[in-house]
């Protein structure tokens, strides 16, 4: 049984260090990129305080599309340049919202959100979707999310083979 060490009382920039260790040793032994990304949305959802939904979204032509989750029932399809997930799919840039209900066009898929944080998954050039976060508390998410959540992409992508989440055939699906 792996037990997820839940340190949040530490400062975020050690919390993700700690973390993004636990992920690197759950990588370990698993080269499943799928399995993988369950891991990494479940290991998030029960560490990090205040958040309601983290999970991925993955490229097929041009949308994303569901993928491994924790929280609510999501919205399964969204086009690129919709929402706050569209967006930093379509520019390849993680975007930190504030305030949900300020940023146009953002789709709520558990009214309880606040606030959210979106980081692109990126392959070299090639994007491959997004990873999505959401809290109930206005503001949640800051700079230190952004980087930690970076590094746990990276180590998601470099750890896994990729060939279940996307393949180049997922760009004109
Ligand atoms: N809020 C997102 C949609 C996905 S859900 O939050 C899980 C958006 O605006 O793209």
């Amino acid at each position: 049984m792996f037990v997820v060490n839940r340190s949040a009382a530490l400062p975020k920039a050690d919390l993700y260090r700690d973390l993004n260790a636990q992920l690197a040793a759950l990588f370990a032994d698993e080269r499943d990129g799928l399995a993988n990304a369950a891991n990494l949305a479940a290991l998030l959802y029960e560490a990090l305080p205040d958040v309601n939904w983290v999970g991925f979204y993955f490229l097929r032509g041009s949308e994303l599309v569901l993928g491994p989750f924790q929280g609510k029932v999501a919205c399964v399809r969204i086009a690129l340049g919709r929402g706050v997930c569209g967006t930093a799919a379509r520019d390849r840039k993680t975007i930190v919202v504030p305030d949900v209900q300020a940023f146009p066009g953002h789709i709520a898929c558990d009214s309880a959100s606040r606030s959210e944080v979106v980081v692109p998954l990126l392959h070299g050039e090639q994007l491959l979707g997004v990873l999505d976060l959401d809290s109930p508390r206005e503001a949640r998410f800051d700079q230190d999310d952004a980087d930690g959540l970076a590094t746990a992409v990276q180590l998601l992508l470099a750890h896994s083979d990729l060939s279940r989440l996307w393949s180049p055939a997922h760009r004109d699906a």
